[in-house]
């Protein structure tokens, strides 16, 4: 390892290590990896090799202390016979870039603002090339990467989700000249495999983060196995057109309703590349059913997992439910509980237990407004990967259940939801095990909409002012924006923002994830006491492509060092992407992760990580899918739960789950209304939240930017108080998105204001990120003409007053 690391970095990196592979996903494979250890020459290929990407842009990015590239990482023990090669490539590569950064800063001279907008998360497609390589030889891998951020979302144009004609000829040539070949996949979402028929060996390295390369080589010599899963479906673009619309600027329908993902190709019947939950190993494994139990309203799946090969490797195994179609449409199946394997020799054998509780998966009735078991058979099905199940159980509910009763609270999307003629009909149900619920073991619950919130004497004593800047992020009063940008003093150096400091409270420090803990590497502190970044306030690579007049304006605002100040550092460790963690299935990774979050946030001063974020994988073009975990809610949840319960073992360390809700796309995402119906809401984009707030207590949750039917979240009181806070139980504070000025004034077309914060404090928002004076006066402001009482804003700020003195001590 390298030695400049601090002992808490090698800790954490090696704790990391033992992981890594469980991310990887081997797509393809015909026997010849891994290598032995005597194939010491090999032939790299691909933008991946010296482009490694350890995550995505914006954010996201987390500064690490060091990182090196998968050239390097072979480097070590290996003779690289591809030099020439990969030094040709570089050449190509930077000047396609350098023509990329001024083609976008010369559109945007004339429109800086829209410059901005356009160019953050923009990226450059892989250029085409002509290159000379050795066609033929005995080991090649080519590293095909791609990269995606936060502003911008991807495209089904070549050199992005499609293969360049460079790209598709250099593979197959590959694949066909050399005795052993591998593809490896270093990209954050899926890439359009078609066409490559003759490529027997494909292995999703995804990006994971510090020790992306070295975790790649490991499992190239077989010092490690992969054993991911997919928890996004690959296949070919027109797979992917579902009924529902992306990218709109106003309105975004989503007419394909609860129909996301592999519910939607399961039941559309699609042929897809790789399914959902789909991954090899190095080697492979038996399952069988050993028995099922049904007790109340859980069902428990036991199995008995053997590896029947020759290498090591863990299996997991996936439970999908089938739900009757009697009142309502139901998709072919849903995942409703999965479990991983411990290490397997070869030969050796694991006992599985699979659990879920039928009422956790009840449908959503817009009519009943409920949640119900409808009458019918429910299709218990055992596998590993959502193509390959088998019924291992049939429950019969007798008449309809409701589980939940509540209101429907989202508004009317515009349209009905598209259905699918679902393809269960004809299967054989002969030999599976036969139940008959018992209506009596599931408990209505009825939802009022009254929890009442506390507010605290000490709150109602502070003045106006005071209370108003507790439930607005800390703002410089001379600076406007500058706080946000790099110039307002901080506690932390590069955290995304913090409460004001009233009476005699520590503000409340944010940072952002999902990928590690965002803070800035290297800083000073200036005797004003505020700490910056030696890099400004906003992320490189979100800057670098700002259009020139931008990069200059920020330089000017930017702190300078006071005379003297010494640089300190702040590292810390990047992470696998949200998506490289659910495709590990590994609750345990998870947790591991939190903990090396929780124990860096600890070290450095932060108390509210800005992640997980667990949106739902709607569009493979949305720019952050890197950072959410999944199109299936469940899995995301899951995931979600387990990092908090990691990060919150520390000492005054929290999650902030986010983007509530529907936050699906990055085009003019400020503005853009998604258009859904409260059924896909509940059973899909509000899910993965109720999942992860019912099994741990995560202290925040960030709202998103969009709109829902219309409505800002952040100012809808139906979605903020009564679901989130009544029907979930959810008792932590509630944070705004980074509202910020720059990105009101973006586009002229829009068909929706921005929100308010004076509303978001209406709708029991706890406060309105990062904060600046007009969002100040707009509070103060509402409370002079009344259109916001005193004791609202009191039961807001007596959240964050909680927890800033709970940090204090
Ligand atoms: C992103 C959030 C992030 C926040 C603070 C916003 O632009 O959408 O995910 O936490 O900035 O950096």
């Amino acid at each position: 390892m390298d030695t400049d690391f601090n002992e808490y970095e090698q800790e954490h990196i090696q704790n990391l290590d033992q992981y890594l592979s469980e991310c990887m996903v081997l797509l393809r494979k015909n026997g010849d990896f891994p290598l032995n250890s005597n194939e010491k020459q090999v032939y790299l290929f691909g933008n991946g090799i010296r482009n490694t990407i350890k995550g995505g842009t914006g954010s996201g990015e987390v500064n690490s202390h060091s990182f090196i590239i998968i050239e390097e990482a072979f480097i070590k023990g290996v003779e690289i016979l591809s030099k020439e090669y990969l030094d040709s490539y570089n050449k190509v590569y930077e000047k396609a870039k350098k023509d990329f950064k001024k083609k976008l800063q010369h559109e945007s001279f004339f429109h800086p603002i829209q410059g901005i907008i356009k160019s953050m998360g923009a990226v450059m497609p892989e250029p085409e090339y002509n290159i000379p390589y050795n066609k033929e030889g005995d080991i090649a891998i080519y590293v095909l990467s791609r990269i995606s951020g936060e502003g911008s979302d991807r495209q089904f144009v070549k050199g992005d989700v499609l293969l360049t004609e460079t790209e598709k000829n250099t593979i197959t040539t590959l694949a066909n000249g050399y005795k052993k070949f591998m593809l490896v996949l270093n990209t954050g979402g899926p890439v359009d495999l078609s066409g490559l028929e003759e490529v027997k060996n494909i292995l999703l390295l995804s990006q994971l983060g510090v020790n992306t390369s070295k975790a790649l080589v490991d499992v190239i010599y077989g010092k490690k196995y992969p054993s991911g899963k997919l928890a996004t479906t690959w296949t070919k673009q027109e797979d992917y057109q579902t009924p529902g619309d992306f990218g709109n600027s106003n309105d975004t329908n989503y007419n394909e309703g609860i129909y996301v993902g592999y519910r939607y190709f399961d039941s559309a019947d699609i042929d897809v590349m790789f399914p959902f939950g789909f991954g090899l190993g190095y080697t492979d494994f038996n399952y069988d059913l050993t028995s099922v139990e049904l007790n109340g309203d859980i069902i428990t799946i036991n199995t008995k997992v053997k590896n029947i090969g020759n290498y090591q490797g863990k299996e997991v195994l996936e439970v999908y439910l089938s739900k009757p179609h009697t009142t309502l449409d139901e998709p072919y199946q849903i995942l409703v509980a999965f479990a991983k394997t411990k290490q397997l020799d070869a030969g050796e054998e694991d006992n599985l237990s699979l659990r879920f509780k039928l009422s956790d998966f009840a449908s959503y009735d817009q009519n009943e407004e409920a949640y119900i078991l409808d009458e019918g058979a429910y299709i218990v099905r055992l596998g590993n990967s959502s193509r390959n199940t088998k019924p291992c159980a049939e429950i019969q509910v007798q008449e309809k259940i409701i589980v939940r009763k509540v209101q429907n609270k989202l508004g009317n999307s515009g349209f009905i939801d598209s259905t699918f003629e679902s393809k269960k009909k004809d299967e054989d149900l002969s030999n599976v095990s036969k139940f008959t619920l018992d209506k009596n073991c599931i408990k209505k619950e009825d939802i009022s909409y009254n929890k009442s919130f506390n507010i605290s004497e000490e709150v109602k004593s502070l003045t106006t002012e005071d209370k108003v800047k507790l439930v607005v992020g800390a703002f410089n009063p001379k600076g406007g924006m500058t706080g946000f940008l790099g110039g307002t003093p901080m506690a932390v150096a590069g955290a995304a923002g913090e409460t004001a400091k009233v009476a005699d409270l520590k503000p409340i420090v944010m940072a952002d994830g999902p990928a590690g803990l965002r803070l800035a590497k290297d800083y000073y502190v200036n005797k004003d006491g505020g700490a910056h970044s030696t890099e400004g306030g906003l992320p490189v690579s979100l800057v670098e492509n700002f259009p020139g007049i931008i990069r200059f304006a920020l330089k000017m605002i930017s702190p300078k060092p006071d005379k003297n100040a010494p640089i300190s550092h702040q590292y810390t460790t990047a992470i696998p992407i949200g998506t490289a963690l659910a495709q590990s299935w590994n609750r345990d990774l998870a947790e591991c992760c939190g903990d090396i979050v929780g124990d860096e946030m600890e070290r450095f001063g932060v108390h509210l990580w800005l992640a997980p974020a667990l949106n739902i994988h709607r569009n493979i073009l949305c720019g952050r899918n890197f950072e959410y975990f999944s199109e299936d809610p469940l899995i995301s949840g899951i995931m979600a739960a387990a990092i908090t319960k990691g990060v919150q073992k520390h000492k005054h360390t929290y999650t902030t789950l986010k983007h509530f809700s529907a936050n699906n796309q990055e085009h003019n995402r400020y503005f853009n209304s998604s258009n859904v119906s409260e059924r896909a809401l509940r059973e899909i984009y509000l899910k993965s939240f109720e999942i992860a707030i019912r099994e741990t207590k995560p202290k925040a949750l960030m709202t998103s930017y969009n709109l829902i039917n219309g409505i800002h979240t952040n100012e809808s009181h139906e979605l903020v108080s009564d679901i989130l806070r009544n029907e979930f139980g959810y008792d932590g504070i509630v944070m705004t998105d980074w509202i910020v000025a720059m990105g009101m004034t973006a586009e002229k077309n829009n068909k929706y204001q921005g929100p308010s914060a004076s509303k978001v404090i209406k709708a029991t928002g706890d406060i309105f990120m990062p904060g600046c004076y007009d969002d100040y006066k707009d509070i103060l402001k509402a409370l002079e003409n009344g259109t916001l009482t005193m004791e609202e804003l009191e039961t807001s700020a007596t959240r964050i007053y909680e927890l800033a003195k709970e940090i204090k001590t």
